[in-house]
């Protein structure tokens, strides 16, 4: 059995966690055409609930920031009753979770927008790809770009969703400012193009996301929010001049607001890590709150990583899709279930709730 401080319990500002294990946000894509969460998402986390911090499925912070299907929203009154009964399990169970805010930007389609209107991003950039609608996979399109005087309302958005995340019984809220949504398109110079204050230098393209995360840490506490962000990660055909300059920069302005956490997704989302030559160290070092790694970790990797002091919260996700007792298997060093990603996205409780947990009998085996 693990003896490794992974499995320790760990301050977490107001609150401790029982461990340094997080789930990782992960759609599922499974919520009612409106965004309510289903009976079926609340055995799923409360299943997940032995995690030391769970954090949600993105989720929409209005219909505008919506780019998938059946993902879930946290602006109607429907989706807050139901998203209670989902904190309510995991409390239950002793467990912790934060709802991870979405705006998805221009990742969209007019099929998913209010009257079939163009998604917004920064700028008129298309991406490339497809989107995931209820009809299939259609091409993106080419977005319209925010006006100055309308960026007020989306943060008012983002302040709305955090109330109402707050009212369903989370535990506090993570600002999603990675994987190329529409935080990440403002601050990367591949898809911003304004020439206005939100544009142009590194110090401008950063104002909107810092806007958002200072209005999201006033309307709750910093010790409620934490921030997540992919340096190298390139989706939809976004891109950065200079990564390495621009997350300095933006983590040093993060650091400032001292959110509970920083969430790194180190290399690219779900690909290789390490290979790209971008200095983790650098931000680890600019953030003195407690720094979340994510992206292709296994047991002796977190166990490395934490012990070396890199990283202070290990954050998996696929491994949790197949393995709700993940932090038992680790402890144990028991095997993991295998996942099925032709169940990933969509569909109903197969492949969300019917992976099995270890029973009784084997926790005992593998425990002797
Ligand atoms: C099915 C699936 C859904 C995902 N959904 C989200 C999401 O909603 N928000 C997010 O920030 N990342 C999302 N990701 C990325 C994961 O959070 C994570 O960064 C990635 O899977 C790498 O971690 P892992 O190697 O432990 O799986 C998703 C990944 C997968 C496989």
């Amino acid at each position: 059995m693990s003896k490794s401080k992974l499995f320790e319990e760990v301050d977490f500002g107001p609150i401790r966690l029982s461990n340094r294990i997080v789930m990782a946000p992960l759609t599922r894509s499974r919520a009612t055409s409106d965004g309510v969460p289903k009976a079926m998402h609340v055995e799923y986390y409360r299943q997940r609930a032995s995690a030391g911090l769970i954090i949600s499925e993105a989720t929409n912070i209005s219909v505008e920031g919506r780019g998938y299907a059946w993902t879930p929203g946290i602006y109607s009154d429907e989706q807050v009753a139901a998203w209670k009964k989902v904190t309510d399990a995991v409390h239950a169970e002793g467990g912790r979770i934060f709802l991870q805010l979405w705006h998805v930007g221009r990742i969209s389609h007019p099929d998913l927008q209010p009257n079939g209107a163009a998604p917004v991003s920064a700028s008129a950039v298309k991406p490339s790809g497809k989107a995931f609608t209820e009809e299939g996979f259609k091409d993106h399109e080419t977005p319209r770009a925010l006006e100055e005087a309308e960026l007020p309302r989306v943060t008012e958005d983002y302040v709305k969703a955090t109330k109402n995340a707050r009212a369903a019984g989370f535990d506090g809220v993570e600002v999603h400012s990675a994987n190329g949504y529409l935080l990440d398109q403002f601050l990367r110079d591949g898809t911003n193009l304004r020439t206005d204050r939100y544009g142009g230098s590194i110090e401008n393209r950063m104002r909107f996301p810092l806007e958002v995360l200072d209005a999201v840490i006033a309307t709750w506490d910093k010790e409620h929010v934490g921030i997540r962000i992919s340096p190298v990660t390139v989706m939809g055909g976004s891109s950065e001049s200079d990564q390495q300059r621009l997350f300095n920069a933006y983590v040093e302005e993060i650091a400032k607001r001292q959110p509970i956490y920083l969430h790194v997704i180190e290399g690219q989302t779900g690909g290789d890590r390490g290979k790209d030559g971008f200095d983790y160290d650098a931000l680890r070092q600019r953030f003195d709150g407690l720094y979340m790694g994510n992206n292709n970790y296994d047991l002796d990797l977190a166990v490395k990583q934490l012990d070396a002091g890199e990283v202070d919260l290990v954050c998996f996700g696929k491994p949790f899709i197949s393995n709700p007792d993940l932090v038992a298997r680790l402890q144990l060093g028991a095997p993991l279930n295998a996942w099925d990603q032709a169940t990933f996205y969509g569909g109903d409780e197969k492949g969300l709730t019917d992976y099995p947990a270890l029973t009784p009998e084997e926790r005992a085996r593998y425990a002797a």
